[in-house]
C-alpha cells in the first residue's frame, strides 16, 4: 500500500486574547491508501482539528497536509474549496442532512455542486443509495428515517464524488452499538477507500480499524496497527 495523505509537522494554535491554545502541535504522520485509521484520545486533544485540517474545512498556523500529492497550505481559497468538495468526504455525529430534502436529493447536494447533469445525478445517487442498503428509502426525508438509516445516507453523500478520502467524526457517537457496528462494517466495507474515523469507542475502533492512533495534547501518544 503507498501512501495517500500525511502531514508535515502540522500546527495549529488558536490566539484566545492572553491565551494560547495549541490544539495540534507539530504532527508528522502517514496515511496508507485503503487503511482504516481510528483516532482516539480524549477530549480537546485535537482529533477533530485533525480531520478539520485534513478535510480543507481549516488551515494549519504551520506545517501542512498533503492529500494525494497536492500542498494544502498552497492551495489558493477556490482550490481548497474544490478540494473539499471533490478530494474528501465527510461523515458527521448528527449527520447532517438537509431536512428538506429526500435521502436521494441529499445524496445528489454534492453532485449538483460538482455541476453534474440530472439523469447522471440522479443514477449514482440511487446507485449509492443502493450500496449503503437503502434503495427502499430513497424518497424518506431525514425526519421519516432511524439514526442509522440516516447516517447511511450521510455515508451515501460522502460518497457521491468518489473521493479517496472520508473523512468521520465520531460517526457512530448518536447511534446504539448494534447500528454502530453495522455503520462501522459498511465504512470498512468501502472499496478503495481510505478512512479515517474520531471515536470515544475504543472497543469499535479495535474492533473495525487496523490502525489506531492515540492523541494527547495534541501530540501522538500511541499508533498501532494490527
Ligand atoms: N475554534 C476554536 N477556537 C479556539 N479554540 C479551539 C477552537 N477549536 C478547538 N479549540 C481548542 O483546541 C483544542 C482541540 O480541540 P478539538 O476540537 O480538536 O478536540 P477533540 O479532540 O475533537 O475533542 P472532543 O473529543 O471533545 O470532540 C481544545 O482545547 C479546544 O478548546
Ligand atoms: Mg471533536
Amino acid at each position: 500500500m503507498g501512501e495517500l495523505a500525511r502531514t508535515e509537522r502540522l500546527t495549529r494554535r488558536y490566539v484566545m486574547g492572553e491565551n494560547v491554545v495549541t490544539a495540534l502541535e507539530s504532527l508528522t504522520l502517514s496515511l496508507e491508501e485503503r487503511e482504516f485509521t481510528a483516532v482516539v484520545g480524549r477530549s480537546g486533544s485535537g482529533k477533530s482539528t485533525l480531520l478539520h485540517l485534513l478535510g480543507g474545512l481549516d488551515r494549519p498556523t504551520s506545517g501542512d497536509v498533503v492529500v494525494a500529492g497536492k500542498r494544502l497550505a498552497e492551495l489558493a481559497d477556490d482550490d481548497l474549496a474544490l478540494y473539499r468538495r471533490s478530494g474528501v468526504g465527510f461523515i458527521f455525529q448528527f449527520f447532517n442532512l438537509v431536512p428538506t430534502l429526500s435521502a436521494l436529493q441529499n445524496v445528489e447536494f454534492p453532485l449538483v455542486l460538482a455541476g453534474v447533469p440530472a439523469p447522471e445525478r440522479r443514477r449514482r445517487a440511487g446507485e449509492l443509495l443502493e450500496k449503503v442498503g437503502l434503495s427502499g428509502r430513497r424518497d424518506h426525508r431525514p425526519s421519516e428515517l432511524s439514526g442509522g438509516e440516516q447516517q447511511r445516507v450521510a455515508v451515501a453523500r460522502a460518497l457521491a464524488n468518489d473521493p479517496p478520502l472520508l473523512l468521520a467524526d465520531e460517526p457512530t457517537g448518536n447511534l446504539d452499538s448494534k447500528t454502530a457496528a453495522e455503520i462501522l462494517a459498511l465504512l470498512r466495507g468501502l472499496e478503495g477507500k481510505t478512512v479515517v474515523m474520531v471515536t470515544h469507542d475504543r472497543d469499535l475502533a479495535r474492533d473495525f480499524a487496523r490502525r489506531t492512533i492515540e492523541f494527547r495534547d495534541g501530540q501522538v501518544l500511541s499508533d498501532e496497527r494490527r
